[in-house]
This record gives structure tokens, sequence and C-alpha cells, in this order.
């Protein structure tokens, strides 16, 4: 395989991802440029300075290969190119070119566990058991190896395993049965899988978003989950990427505990970043309990990590809201108080998008955002959820969190020039979250928009580096609705404070070990009293938080 030649890019910083703002989102639904009513890389490359106003400086794109899209593009057909309804390879160096112009960087899907049963490799393999591509797959004469290995998708499979009628057997897999896991203790599919890896860092990409990590290995007796041989796998690809690319980043989708996720960044010579999924539950329990509990002890419960490490935080993504790695309790509790209706609730998790889960209440959203953006990580947008997009739980699996981006209130919400009837996905039509009451060009232009708080609030957070790098120290003031923290950095100190109920509360802060600093109130930049012997009082309406940048004389 010949590399394609590479698109210039704007140096990249060292640790450039411990400071980043990641914007996810997916090209089929962004913006459709031909009228085709299917979202391109043209299109997405004339909304980059959206972007790029908005403050975020990386962009997650979800998979944009080749696929039948049973499962939305993470069934993959072919590694190296481009969905042709998205565009061309060219259109994606465009693109890719653009957005380091704007210095955003890129970050794409590498789907490594499974493939599509339409790519040819499987093709191939399926055909007869001394088919030289046989072993790339994993085979089974019957289906009762591996007993015991939970089920992903409960909704729809019955067992990991799948007949492959034209050779007798049955083949592996830990999600839909249209996508065969690919076999890890082949050699030959580790170094192919570096070849991809190698074919898209050469044209420029960043770092990538690398799918359902944990299942790569599967081992009698054991969970076939995070196995030693699994840690082995990641530790030669990035020992590959350390070699030829050591400024590119990966980013681990290992949906477990923090103490199972804390092995993949190992001594920092495995991830880079890995999402940190139990923090995004416990954000939605704590607004909803009205207690600081849930995160306080999540992250108490969190590992050190490396150095050179970093979580990805998020409040929603392209997924269900997971409820899979937590307790039943917990699991009860989140399904009784944000999925009432049944068509909401999807696997183990809830199908909504942000502003639907908080009722549209903006004072909950900003409070959320404050959070996503203040606790120790890189944050994770999901697209739309800056404009307080809605969602469709009718629209069948995922899809419902995935409709096309509001633009503005022309035809399609200035998505597409397309009949509607032709859209990848149709508009959100609901009368509160719908493209006439949220959309994005127009929100810019709107002073008190939800898209300018945010942007407001990304450029507040980027001011320094105690956000992304700095340690955290929770107060633990009497008032338990009331959660509070110190990030700090060198010289460097912010307080954050959250009421996370929806009465006004006041809250006295021990803040003794501050005595003779002043509080800067970050977004208007007010002076507040200072700090002395004494509690620290202070007083906070529904759902409200302040940030102060700590002046010392
Ligand atoms: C990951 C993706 C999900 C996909 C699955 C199978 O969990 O986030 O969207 O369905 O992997 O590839
Ligand atoms: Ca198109």
């Amino acid at each position: 395989m010949s590399l394609p030649m590479p698109v210039p890019t704007t140096a990249r910083q060292p640790l450039w991802y411990k400071d980043a703002v990641i914007y996810q989102l997916h090209v089929k639904t962004f913006a459709d440029s031909n009228g085709d009513g299917i979202g391109d890389f043209r299109g997405l490359s004339s909304k980059l300075n959206y972007l790029a106003d908005l403050g975020v400086t990386c962009l997650w794109l979800l998979p944009m290969y080749p696929s039948p899209f049973r499962d939305d593009g993470y069934d993959i057909a072919d590694y190296y190119s481009i969905h042709p309804s998205y565009g061309t390879l060219d259109d994606f160096r465009e693109f890719l070119e653009a957005a380091h112009t704007r210095r955003l960087q890129v970050v794409t899907e590498l789907v490594l566990n499974h493939t599509s049963d339409q790519h040819t490799w499987f093709k191939e393999a399926r055909m007869s058991r001394n088919n030289p591509r046989r072993d790339w797959y994993v085979w089974s004469d019957t289906d009762d190896k591996y007993r015991g290995v939970r089920i992903i998708f409960i909704d729809t499979e019955r067992s990991n395993w799948a007949w492959a009628p034209e050779s007798k057997a049955y083949y592996w897999h830990r999600f839909f049965s249209h996508q065969p896991d690919l076999n890890y203790d082949n050699p030959a599919v580790r170094e192919e899988m570096w070849n991809v890896m190698r074919f898209w860092l050469g044209l420029g990409v960043d770092g990538f978003r690398v799918d359902a990590v944990p299942y790569l290995i599967e081992r009698e007796g054991t969970s076939c989950e995070n196995l030693p041989e699994t840690h082995d796998v990641v530790k030669f690809l990035r020992a590959n990427l350390a070699e030829h690319f050591p400024d590119r980043m990966l980013l681990a989708d290992a949906n477990q505990p923090p103490e199972l996720v804390r092995p993949y960044f190992s001594e920092g010579d495995e991830f880079h970043m890995a999402f940190h999924f139990p923090l995004m539950t416990r954000m939605f329990m704590a607004v909803r309990l009205e207690d600081r509990k849930p995160l306080v002890e999540v992250i108490e419960r969190t590992p050190e990590i490396p150095e050179t490490c970093q979580w990805g935080i998020f409040l929603r993504n392209h997924d269900e809201l997971t409820l899979e790695m937590v307790s039943d309790v917990e699991r009860a509790y989140m399904i009784d108080e944000y999925a009432r209706d049944p068509a909401s609730r999807i696997y183990l998790g809830i199908r909504r998008r942000l502003a639907p889960l908080l009722d549209g209440d903006r004072r909950r959203i900003e409070l959320m955002n404050g959070l996503l953006m203040s606790m120790p990580g890189s944050p994770i947008i999901y697209y739309g959820d800056e404009i307080g997009m809605g969602d469709n739980i009718y629209l069948g699996d995922r899809n419902g969190v995935r409709t096309p981006m509001q633009w503005n209130g022309g035809w399609n919400a200035g998505f597409s020039t397309a009949d509607p009837e032709r859209l990848a996905q149709p508009q959100i039509s609901n009368h509160q979250f719908c493209y006439q009451a949220r959309k994005g060009e127009s929100q810019t232009r709107a002073d008190h928009s939800l898209l300018n708080w945010m942007r407001r609030l990304i450029s507040v957070r980027q001011s320094t580096a105690v956000f992304s790098r700095g340690t955290t120290t929770f107060l633990m003031p009497a008032n338990h609705r009331v959660l509070a923290y110190l990030r700090s950095l060198g010289r460097e100190q912010v307080l954050c404070v959250y009421n996370l109920s929806n009465s006004a509360q006041a809250v006295e802060l021990d803040l003794q070990s501050l005595a003779g600093a002043v509080p800067i109130e970050m977004f208007g930049r007010s002076l507040f009293p200072r700090i002395g012997e004494l509690p620290y009082m202070l007083t906070l309406e529904p759902y409200a938080f302040f940030w102060f940048r700590l002046r010392r004389l």
C-alpha cells in the first residue's frame, strides 16, 4: 500500500491533548454540500469557522469509512478510504488542511475489534476453513466456547457466536452479529492494523479514538475483557506510534470502572487518553440527588494516572447514556429519574441528548457544562449540545441522538437543500427542541444564547492551564448540596463552587489555608471579599456556580 502525501499541519504542542477541548461530530449529519441529504467533508469544511469560533481545539469524527451502515459506520468494509457519500480522499485531505489552518486537530475512529461482515477479509475468511484469511477472525465448531461472556447489545443479540453456513462454523462477535471480531492472536492482524494507522497518520490525522478496546483477545474461563494479551496488542501499536509519530494521540474507548481503565494508561506506554464513563453517570446523579456525594466518591476512587496521560470527560455522546458499569441501585435510580418513557431506554442505557435529559432547563444545562469544563480531564462536547439540540427517541437504535445539525431557520434547518424525506436522518420537529427554537447560526447573533454562553465558558476555561493540568482538592462544607473544589497548578489556584440543587443555598467554606487571597470571579472579573481566618460565606441561586481565580498579595 503506497502512502498518500501528508497534509501540512500546524506544529503540535507537546501533550496538546491534555489542553484540548474536543468536539465530537458525525460527518453524515453535520453539513451537506451537494444536496443529496447526507453530510459530507466539503460541508464540514464550510463549517470550520463556526467550530473555531466556539473555541474547541480538536474534532473527533465518527467513522467515515466505506460501510454498509448497519452500525452507523462502526461496521467498516474498507479501512483505507472514505465513504463515497462523504466525498473523496482528496476532500478529506482538504478538510484536514483547512482544520489544521484553524488550529483544530483531527481525531478519527480506529475500529480494531471487528470489521463489517461485508469486508473482503471476512468474505474470504468465511468461504472455507482453509482460506488464507480464515485465521483473521475467531472461529469455533460449537457455540459453547467462552461461556458466560456478557452480551453487550442485549436488545438484539442472543449469543456472541453466529453461524457461517458456507464453511459450517461459528464466528465470534462482541457487538452485532454482522460485526465479526478480528483475531488479535494472529500477528498479521496486528500488523495490518498498524498499516491502517500509518495510512491515516501519514495523511496528517492527529490521533485516534480507539473503539471497543477491552475485547481484542478471548481466553477460555475469563470474561474475555481487559486480558493481559489485549494490553500487549495495545503496547505493540503504541510502540510503533512512538517510533514513527510520537506527537499523535490514542484515546481508549473502554467502558469499564476506573480501576480497570487505569491499566490502559500503563506506565504511559499504552493510551494517552481514556474516557471516564462513571464520572459521566455521577454528574447526572449528583444534580438529580442534589448532593455532591456521587461526584466526590467517583473522583476519589479514580486512580492517579501518568503525567503524560489525560482523562476524556463528557456528558453525552453518539451512543446511549450507558449504565453498564454502574451498580443495580444506581441504574434503577438513573432510569427512574431520566428515562420514565420506556422508548428512551436502549440496551443498558438511555438514548437521549443533554438538553432533553435536563428538561431543556438552561440553568441545569449550564451547571452540567460548568462541571464538564472544570473537572479533571479534557472535555468533549457532543455536536449540537452547544445549542441545546433535542432528540427523537422513536428513530430506532441510537439514531435519535444523531439527527442533522440545526444551523438556521431555513430549509432543513440549513443542513441540506435536499427534499426533507431524503435526509440521512429526519430533523427534530418537537416544538421545544426543533430548529426554529434551537439553531446554531442564529444563536451566534443572540448575546444571551446558549451557544454564546458556551463560547464564553470555553474561553474562560482555556485562559489558564489550571483546569487541564492542575490537581483537584475537594472542600467538604457542611452543606452537601454544594460541591466545591480547588484546582491548583504551581502558584495558580481556581476555586469552583456549584449549587447542585433547585433551591438557593448558602455555604461556609473553610479557606483558612488561603487567607489573604482575593477571589476574582472569572466570567465577570469582579472582586469578591478577601479571604480571612473565618469561614468564607457564599450564597448561590438554584443551580448556580462560581469559578474564582485566587489572587494572592
Ligand atoms: C462502540 C461505539 C458504538 C458501536 C460499538 C461497536 O461502543 O461507541 O457506537 O456501536 O462500539 O463498534
Ligand atoms: Ca452530501
